[in-house]
């Protein structure tokens, strides 16, 4: 079965995101924090509507057990593999928008220099390696059911 329209769209997005979202960081490393904000603003936008289109069409056109037929791996190997990689993805999302609208309140309340006292880098760091994982997780995922 080729893989749907959908699936590659989404496989697509992730496999650039971490190389997006690293621009982003260096970004602020660089001291240009407007940009980081700015890029960190788009990336988590597009992030939540891909992913938001994406399940919806799971839902419409297939679910993972019709897909997982397609693959030669075993649907309990895969079914695992799903669930780890659910688990890694909704905290990783989840830590990311917690940490941009921490960010926000924190930048309107007391500006930029209360970022230097703050978390706000390790945190950050966290995020960024968590999102890369969960990528390339979702796209190795994507390989295995459509071209294994
Ligand atoms: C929403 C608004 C955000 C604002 C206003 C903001 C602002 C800043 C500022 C001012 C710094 C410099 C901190 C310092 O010099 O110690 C910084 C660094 C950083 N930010 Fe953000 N940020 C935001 C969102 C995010 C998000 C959502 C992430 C990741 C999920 C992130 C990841 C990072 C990282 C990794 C660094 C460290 C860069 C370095 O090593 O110097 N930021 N940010």
């Amino acid at each position: 079965m080729k893989a749907p329209i959908y699936m590659d769209i989404m496989a697509i997005y992730f496999a650039i995101l971490p190389i997006l979202f690293a621009f982003s960081v260096f970004l602020a490393v660089k001291k240009k924090y407007k940009l980081h904000f700015q890029t960190q603003t788009l990336l988590l936008a597009s992030s939540l509507i891909v992913i938001l289109y994406f399940e919806i069409n799971v839902r419409l056109y297939g679910g993972f057990v019709k897909y997982s037929d397609n693959s030669s791996l075993s649907f309990e190997f895969l079914l695992v593999y799903l669930i780890i990689h659910i688990l890694i993805a909704t905290a990783s999302l989840g830590g990311w928008l917690y940490l941009y609208i921490s960010s926000l309140k924190e930048y309107k309340n007391s500006g930029i220099e209360s970022f230097k006292s703050s978390k706000h880098k390790k945190i950050g760091k966290a995020i960024f390696y968590s999102m890369s994982l969960s990528s390339y997780m979702g796209v190795l995922l994507y390989v295995l059911i459509f071209y294994k």
